[in-house]
C-alpha cells in the first residue's frame, strides 16, 4: 500500500506561514485544520466518545440505521474518496454494504493517523484497494492515476463542511464536484441547528477534553515551529453566534503577554482571543441552497428522531 504525502519541510513552512498570518491579523485566528496532529487526532477521537458531543454519536446512529439504503443509492460506485477520514469508523458501515466498490481513497491531513487506519482497513477489507493520501483536502486532490474515472463518489462526514464559512464551503464543494465528475455523488454529514444549551455543552465539556483539544494547537506550534506559548495563560472558549447560526471556538489570552514563534513575536492583550474554529449549524433548506450554489442537487437525506444531524446524498448536476 503506497501512501501519497507532501514533503515534511513543505508542510512545516506552510504551517508557519499560516500561523504567522493568522497571529499578525487585527483579529487573530488560526486555521482549524492544524488541530489534527497525532495528539490532536487522538483527542478528537476522545471528544467523539463524550456524552455531550452529540455530533458523532448521532451521525453514527444515522449510519447504522440507513447505511444499507445509502449503499443502495451508491450502488454504481467503484471508487469512494473520503475527505478528512480520521479513524474511518463511520465509513466501515458503508464499506460493509458497497458491493461494487473497488477502491477506497481516504484523504486526511494527519499522516500517521491515516496510515495506521489504512493498515487496519486493509486487514478488514482485503478485496479493496486502499489508497490513502495524506493531504490538505482544501487543496486540489490528485487521485492515484489507475482509478476508474466513472463511478466516483465522495464521502464527507462529521459536518466538517460546517467548519468553513458558507462561501468557502461552496468553493470546496465545487472542487469536490470536479473530483467526482458529472453525475458523481457526494454523501455529506451536516450538523443541524438546535437549542443553544445543547451546542454549548457539546463544545465545552465538563471533562475539559475539548479545552485540551483546542489548546493542543498552541502546544503543536511550540513543538513544530519553536513557539513559546504558555498553555496555562490561555483558556478555551465556546460561544454561540445566533445571527450566523454557528459555534465559535476561541483561545483567550488570560493576561497581557508576548509570545514568540521562531523569530517572530506576537503581542496579546488580556482577554484577546484567537479564533480557532467556526462550526456552522444549518437547516436542511439552507444546506440545500448551499449545495445548489456548488452545483449539486439533493437525491436523498436521512436524519435522526431529534433532527440534530442530517446525512445528505447530493448529485453533481449535468448528467
Ligand atoms: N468538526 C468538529 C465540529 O465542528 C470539530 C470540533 C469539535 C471542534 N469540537 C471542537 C473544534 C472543539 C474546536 C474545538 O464539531
Amino acid at each position: 500500500m503506497d501512501m501519497i504525502a507532501p514533503p515534511q519541510e513543505v508542510a512545516t513552512e506552510r504551517f508557519f506561514q499560516d500561523v504567522a498570518a493568522g497571529l499578525s491579523a487585527a483579529s487573530k485566528s488560526l486555521p482549524c485544520k492544524y488541530f489534527y496532529d497525532q495528539r490532536g487526532s487522538q483527542l478528537f477521537d476522545q471528544i467523539c466518545e463524550l456524552d455531550a458531543y452529540y455530533v458523532t454519536r448521532t451521525e453514527m446512529q444515522i449510519m447504522q440505521s440507513f447505511a444499507a439504503e445509502m449503499a443502495a443509492e451508491l450502488s454504481q460506485t467503484e471508487t469512494l474518496v473520503e475527505l478528512g477520514s480520521g479513524s474511518s469508523v463511520k465509513t466501515r458501515l458503508l464499506l460493509d454494504q458497497m458491493d461494487r466498490l473497488a477502491v477506497y481513497a481516504p484523504v486526511d491531513i494527519s499522516g500517521e493517523h491515516l496510515y495506521q487506519t489504512a493498515i487496519a482497513l486493509k486487514r478488514a477489507y482485503p478485496h479493496l484497494d486502499i489508497a490513502p493520501q495524506s493531504a490538505d483536502f482544501t487543496q486540489p486532490i490528485s487521485l492515484p492515476e489507475h482509478l476508474p474515472q466513472d463511478g466516483v463518489a465522495a464521502y464527507f462526514p462529521g459536518s466538517t463542511i460546517g467548519n468553513f464559512e458558507p462561501d468557502e464551503a461552496v468553493k470546496l464543494m465545487q472542487a469536490i464536484a470536479t473530483t467526482c465528475g458529472p453525475g458523481g455523488e457526494l454523501l455529506i454529514g451536516v450538523d443541524l441547528a438546535k437549542p443553544e444549551e445543547v451546542l454549548l455543552n457539546a463544545y465545552d465539556d465538563p471533562q475539559q477534553i475539548t479545552a485540551a483539544f483546542n489548546l493542543n494547537l498552541l502546544r503543536r506550534i511550540n513543538q513544530e515551529l519553536e513557539g513559546n506559548f504558555d498553555l496555562s495563560q490561555f483558556r478555551h472558549m465556546a460561544i454561540f453566534n445566533a445571527e450566523a447560526s454557528r459555534m465559535e471556538l476561541y483561545l483567550e489570552s488570560l493576561v497581557e503577554q508576548t509570545v514568540s514563534v521562531g523569530e517572530h513575536e506576537f503581542q496579546f492583550s488580556a482577554g484577546e482571543r484567537i479564533l480557532t474554529e467556526y462550526s456552522h449549524k444549518y437547516s436542511i433548506a439552507q444546506f440545500t441552497d448551499l449545495a445548489a450554489a456548488a452545483g449539486f442537487t439533493i437525491e436523498a437525506s436521512w436524519t435522526d428522531d431529534r433532527e440534530y444531524f442530517a446525512v445528505m446524498l447530493l448529485r453533481v448536476l449535468g448528467r
